[in-house]
């Protein structure tokens, strides 16, 4: 949330989604002002008969259980959006490429890229869960909501199978219900890295050419605790932490 890249009127707005172990699921989309959203996902998981809350509602929903607004706009991703506007270009599919090659510091003077987090958990129990949440692509259309938020595009657990995640540009990911695919092809008998890899594959298959210039990266995890990454491009790391400690691993990609 906080010094997340805001959408074409500056405005941060946020996506996040959770799931349990259960398939219980709850998200929020296009919340404004609220700093951890992901907070938010879950107490409508667990506090209403619903599994997705929108915009105001979402965003009254949190403040009756006790949430504050904030500004999440800060110095920096504030000048971001302005230098932005000088060309106001907007292309979901270069975007990623500009904010590469020029990374914005955020509000705790972090560099990154990107704004999306995607968490799997594995449990000592053997129980999976996982949560996703974004401020989305930057310099969006103000609405636009992407894959994040999205039980089956975002992230999906499914305990008898696996859990999955997904970053990159969302339009690509809720297109194929890219996590879900990944579990459904674990189903099968793909390993983690088989499934996040065909489910690459499927959006070069889709695009063709065009793949070449989107980014898109998928997580998972099985029961068993295998764990392993795909991407379209290079340079999508993610970390794993387990009782030995903590390591972040380069995931294979297809270009
Ligand atoms: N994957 C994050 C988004 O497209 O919003």
């Amino acid at each position: 949330g906080y010094g997340g890249l805001p959408d074409r009127d500056g405005k941060v707005t946020l996506d996040a989604c959770i799931m349990d172990e259960f398939g219980n699921s709850g998200a929020v989309m296009f919340l404004e002002k609220i700093m951890h959203p992901i907070k938010v996902a879950r107490l409508v998981m667990e506090k209403t008969p619903h599994v997705q809350l929108v915009g105001e509602g979402a965003l009254k929903f949190a403040l009756q259980n006790g949430f504050k607004q904030e500004n999440l706009l800060t110095p920096a991703s504030e000048k971001a959006w302005k230098d932005w506007l000088k060309n106001s270009k907007y292309d979901p599919m270069t975007i990623p490429k500009l904010l590469q090659q020029k990374t914005v510091k955020d509000g705790r003077g972090q560099e990154h890229n990107h704004d999306t987090i995607g968490m799997l958990a594995l449990d000592a129990a053997g129980n999976l869960s996982g949560a996703c949440t974004t401020s989305g692509m930057a310099f969006k259309m103000h609405g636009r909501v992407g894959d994040s938020p999205i039980i089956g595009a975002g992230l999906f657990v499914d305990n008898e199978v696996g859990a999955a995640t997904s970053t990159g540009v969302g339009e690509e990911v809720v297109c194929i219900c890219g996590s879900h695919t990944v579990i459904e092809l674990m189903r099968q008998g793909l390993s983690p890295e088989e499934a996040c890899k065909k489910t690459c594959e499927r959006i070069v298959h889709k695009r063709g050419e065009k793949a070449k210039e989107l980014q898109v990266g998928f997580i998972a995890v099985d029961r068993s605790g295998n764990f392993s990454g795909y991407a379209l491009q290079k340079g999508f790391t993610y970390a794993v932490q387990t009782a030995e400690g903590s390591k972040v691993y380069d995931a294979k990609s297809i270009f």
